[in-house]
Formats: structure tokens, C-alpha cells, sequence
């Protein structure tokens, strides 16, 4: 018996996690009456959704003409053909819905002269299955999207009265002794009380794990959470090797540049002034894929083009635009630019380089956000009472690479069927399952655990070590030698977690207890990522092996799966779901149309 007290709470669902995915949710099961927590380590809006720029992809037409087939073709391909199509499918047919809620609700979009949602082009999105010019499909809000969308959702939220817990870090699930999700314990963060969520459905919205890396444009707070609180269980994490590079995080800082000053008209140049982009993707040009662009930008610096006193990042020219049009479409980015890179980008341009952005991989869900468990006879059984959504989750709609702007219509498609389908499954007039003491037991002694851990290594080198052993060895660019190697240091360096030292013993805003559980979470999920990567032989979106440079689709079409125990991986697969939602006679998507061929931009 630990010495912890908690209180127990009773809601119909927990949401952990406020950013889009975990508000989307959070309203949609609050609008049709389930009692619903959303527990959350930041406050809402400080969730890293807010630091979403360019926009949200819709096949509105505003703009032009546009098909939401063209959008499920672009996706597919974007994903270089790993993606789920039910999913795939389900989210191109639901975006448009999905963004005029967001209108309604009150999301302050950027507007055309005749009152539309304006919509920007985006890397990756074309019109005719590929072969027409780029499409405006992003809808933006200025270059602020996230921040406006997110502030929408938390006050919509709370005029549905949801609850919202804030500043509680989430330590672990709770779960029966048959394998039900139960809830959540979770640590108050300003008075060091410990409290119990007990729930019929619990929805991990927690992020992605950009953190697991040195240098990337997500948030600190992106730990990897909930893949950490699902490996705990012994359950697996899907598609882990598959990192997203985004092509402009500024040099040396990592903060993000907008793929949509590349939609405005931005252009990349190398050492020589040359826009290189025009070389290796001579039709869409700057607006290729984003693994395209970065791994365009990273052999440009390898072969010597590379610009600044050591040749080692590339131009990003925004300063042959109106100003005015930077003031109206990009006034983020140019503050973004001036602050951390000392550019006035309406004169010079921005240094950028490739910089780790979003994780492809994550919980293995179907497209109403339940969490798979999959057995031997059964890739899609579900996990009882476990739903994960947004970047913690793995629908899979980006496959192997994810597109620009598809990620804030995930957050939003997903949320909102996760709260359709615990709509149907969650009866809020039953009684909720009694919580499983042992299991709440369990988690309290690794939390004491960790609180009294008094070996010789700090949480801060710990973390240290980890994120330059990934940005080096699980790379833009991989071999079967960096990976291998990047295998043996992780393994060493995830066997360091029973060497923790951690120096301040009290409960009231510990941040450096708090900073240990998030490397307890980080670990699982870069472990994860290094060892999926070493035994994927083939290229395939954002897995770049230079030993093996071509995709296999006969081999390794399918899913990774990760199931991590301490510093072990074992990993297994599942099948990509080839099968659309609806027949092409009854207006579904023609199967011909996206059948696997080479990907060129
Ligand atoms: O470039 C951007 O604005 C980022 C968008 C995204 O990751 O979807």
C-alpha cells in the first residue's frame, strides 16, 4: 500500500490533452451530453497546436476547382502509399465538414474579397490526381491557424461545459485486471495532490514526440505521453520510424517557417542563388512533399551548396514579395524571423534548415480513434475503453510522410469522430466500472519510484544523450550503419532510466520530477522509432535509407508494430487497409486511381 491519498473523480470520458485533437473531442463529446473531463498538463491554449501556422487542408473550392478525391489521391500518395484508405478516405470526405464546424463555431479564418475562407497552396496538393497545377486548399488563418483554431475550441468547450483539469500531469492509465481501460492517475501540479479519473472511455489526445530529438520545432511539452502511458501497458506503437523533417525550421533555433511562405511564393536557394527545387521536382518545384524538399535541401548541403560561413543551411527568399502581402497572409513568420534569426525578410532571406516536426507514428487506431490491440487472428481487435487521437494517435492517414496542413485537419476529423463513436458505445447511464486499486498502486510506485530515484545521472543529461543520439543516427538521411548504431546507443542509453537521479523530492511544481516522468514517456517512443527504422529495409517517405534507396511495397507495405519492455523492442506487423469506405459505383474513389507507382513531384 503506497503513502499516496488520491481523490477519485467519475466522468463518462477523460480527454488527456487540450491541444486540437483533445478539445475537438473534448466539445464533441460535451455537446451531446457526456460528462467530460479534459485533463491537461499545460493550459489549453498553451498546447502546441498554438504554434500551427499555415493552415488546414479542405477541398473547399474557394479558390479554384477542388474534389475531395483529389485531396484522398494527394494524401495517398503523400503517404507514400503506407496510409490506411478507409482512413484516408474518411478524412479527405470530412474535411470540408469539419472546417465550416470550425467556421461556425467561430474560428476567425482569413477571408477572400468575397467573403470565403481564403485558402493558400500547400505542399503536396494538386489538383487532377497529381497531374494539374498546385491547389489553394489550406485554409488559414492568417499564419496563425492553430492559435486561432485552438482558442475557438476551448471556449466552445467550455460553454458546453466540459471540465477542465489543468496543470495535472497524467502518470499512467488505470486499467481492470481483464485489460479495460479505466482512467487515468494524474498529479496536480500546484499543490502535489494526486487524483484518480475514472471513466467508461478514455481519450489520449498528449501530442506527438518531437522532444525525443535535439533539434525540432515542436513544443517541450511534446513528450510523447500518451505512447509512453500505452507501452507501459505492454501494448504496441505503430510506424514509429517514420519522423517528419520539416523543410524550414530557422537555423540554429528550430522555430518553424511556414511551409506557407513557400504557398505566398517563397522560394529556396542554395550557395549559388540557384532555386535547386527546380532540379529535382521540375513541376511542383518548392511545393513538392516536405520529405522531398528536405531531402533536396540536405543533398544540396552534402554536395557543397550549402550557404553561411559553414555551409551548412540553405535560403529561404520571401523579400521579392509586396510587403504588404508578408503584413496581411505572414505577420507570424516575419516576427518569428526577426526574433530568432535577425532577418527583416521583406529585405533578406530567412537561413532554414530541415528540423524534425511531426512524428507519422504513433497509438495504432482505426478512424474512429479506438485503439487497436492487435492479436494474431485479428490486426484490428480493439482495445477496450482506449481511444487515441491527433498526433499521439496512428489512424494512419499520413503513412510514410505526412502533408502540410493535413495534420490540423486530422486533429479536427478525428476528435470529432472519436466523439461520434463514444456517442454510440458510451452510456452515460450506466455506472462506471469500480477502479482496479492495484492498478492505481502500480502507478503511484513508479511515480515514488522515480521521486526518490538517487542514482548518477541526471534527468537533464539522460534527456541530453537521447536527443543527440536520434538527431544523429535516426536522420534525414539513415543507413544500415548509422541505424545499427543508433540501436546499440539507445539501448545503452535507455538502460540509464535505473540510473536516475533526481535531486528535488517535494510535490508542489517539481518540474524536475515532472521533466523525469516525460523522459520516462520520451524513452519508449524514440526506442521505438530507431529499432522500427534499423529493420525497415526498403525508402519509403520519411525513411530515407540510402542502402536500400527504393520502396518495397512487396516486402514492407505494411504497418510496423513496437511493443517496448525497459530498453527491448520486439517488433511485428499488420496489414495496410487497401479497402475504401464506399465502392467508386456508389461515388467512392476509383481504386485504379491510386495504385502504387513512383512517387514524383
Ligand atoms: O508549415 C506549416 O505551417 C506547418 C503545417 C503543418 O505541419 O501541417
Amino acid at each position: 500500500m503506497s503513502a499516496y491519498e488520491y481523490e477519485t473523480h467519475e466522468f463518462d470520458v477523460v480527454v488527456v490533452g487540450a491541444g486540437g485533437a483533445g478539445l475537438r473531442a473534448t466539445l464533441g463529446m460535451a455537446e451531446q451530453g457526456l460528462k467530460t473531463a479534459c485533463v491537461t498538463k499545460v493550459f489549453p491554449t498553451r498546447s502546441h497546436t498554438v504554434a500551427a501556422q499555415g493552415g488546414i487542408a479542405a477541398s473547399l473550392s474557394n479558390m479554384g476547382p477542388d474534389h475531395w478525391q483529389w485531396h484522398m489521391y494527394d494524401t495517398v500518395k503523400g503517404s507514400d502509399w503506407l496510409g490506411d484508405t478507409d482512413a484516408m478516405e474518411y478524412l479527405a470526405r470530412e474535411a470540408p465538414k469539419a472546417v465550416y464546424e470550425l467556421e461556425h463555431y467561430g474560428v476567425p479564418f482569413s477571408r477572400t474579397e468575397d467573403g470565403k475562407i481564403y485558402q493558400r497552396p500547400f505542399g503536396g496538393h494538386t489538383t487532377e490526381f497529381g497531374e494539374g497545377p498546385p491547389v489553394q486548399r489550406t485554409c488559414a488563418a492568417a499564419d496563425r491557424t492553430g492559435h486561432a483554431i485552438l482558442h475557438t475550441l476551448y471556449g466552445q468547450s467550455l460553454k458546453n461545459n466540459a471540465e477542465f483539469y489543468i496543470e495535472y500531469f497524467a502518470i499512467d492509465l488505470i486499467m481492470s485486471e481483464d485489460g479495460q481501460c479505466q482512467g487515468v492517475l494524474a498529479w496536480k501540479l500546484d499543490d502535489g495532490t494526486m487524483h484518480v479519473f475514472n471513466a467508461k472511455m478514455v481519450v489520449l489526445a498528449t501530442g506527438g514526440y518531437g522532444r525525443a530529438f535535439f533539434s525540432a520545432t515542436s513544443a517541450h511539452t511534446c513528450t510523447g505521453d500518451g505512447g509512453g502511458m500505452v507501452a507501459r501497458q505492454g501494448m504496441p506503437l505503430q510506424d514509429m520510424e517514420f519522423v517528419q523533417f520539416h523543410p524550414t525550421g530557422i537555423y540554429g533555433s528550430g522555430c518553424l517557417i511556414t511551409e506557407g511562405a513557400r504557398g505566398e511564393g517563397g522560394y529556396l536557394t542554395n550557395s549559388e542563388g540557384e532555386r535547386f527545387m527546380e532540379r529535382y521536382a521540375p513541376t511542383y518545384k518548392d511545393l513538392a512533399s516536405r520529405d522531398v524538399v528536405s531531402r533536396c535541401m540536405t543533398m544540396e548541403i552534402r554536395e557543397g551548396r550549402g550557404v553561411g560561413a559553414e555551409g551548412d543551411h540553405i535560403h529561404l527568399h520571401l523579400n521579392h514579395l509586396p510587403p504588404e502581402t508578408l503584413a496581411l497572409r505572414l505577420p507570424g513568420i516575419s516576427e518569428s524571423a526577426r526574433i530568432f534569426a535577425g532577418v527583416d525578410l521583406t529585405k533578406e532571406p530567412i537561413p532554414v534548415l530541415p528540423t524534425v516536426h511531426y512524428n507519422m507514428g504513433g497509438i495504432p487506431t482505426n478512424y474512429w480513434g479506438e485503439v487497436l490491440a492487435p492479436t494474431k487472428t485479428n490486426p484490428d481487435a480493439i482495445a477496450p475503453g482506449l481511444m487515441a487521437v491527433g498526433e499521439a494517435g496512428c489512424a494512419s492517414v499520413h503513412g510514410a510522410n505526412r502533408l502540410g496542413s493535413n495534420s490540423l485537419i486530422d486533429l479536427v476529423v478525428f476528435g470529432r469522430a472519436a466523439a461520434i463513436k463514444a456517442g454510440e458505445v458510451v452510456d452515460p447511464k450506466t455506472a462506471n466500472m469500480p477502479t482496479n486499486k492495484a492498478s492505481v498502486e502500480q502507478a503511484l510506485d513508479r511515480f515514488d519510484g522515480l521521486r526518490h530515484a538517487s542514482g548518477g545521472t541526471s534527468t537533464a543529461d539522460l534527456r541530453l544523450e537521447m536527443q543527440k543520439t536520434m538527431q544523429a543516427d535516426a536522420a534525414v538521411f539513415r543507413t544500415d550503419k548509422t541505424l545499427s548504431e543508433g540501436v546499440e546507443k539507445m539501448g545503452a542509453v535507455a538502460a540509464k532510466l535505473d540510473d536516475l537521479k533526481v535531486t528535488d523530492r517535494t510535490l508542489v511544481w517539481n518540474s524536475d520530477l515532472m521533466e523525469t516522468l516525460e523522459l520516462t514517456n520520451l524513452m519508449p517512443n524514440a526506442l521505438a522509432t530507431i529499432v522500427g527504422a534499423e529493420a525497415r529495409k526498403e525508402s519509403r517517405g520519411a525513411h530515407a535509407h540510402e542502402d536500400y534507396p527504393d520502396r518495397d511495397d512487396k516486402k514492407w507495405r505494411k504497418h510496423s508494430l513496437a511493443v517496448v519492455d525497459g530498453n527491448k523492442v520486439k517488433l511485428s506487423y499488420r496489414p495496410v487497409h487497401l479497402e475504401p469506405l464506399s465502392k467508386h459505383k456508389d461515388g467512392g474513389i476509383d481504386l485504379k486511381k491510386i495504385a502504387p507507382k513512383a512517387r514524383i513531384y
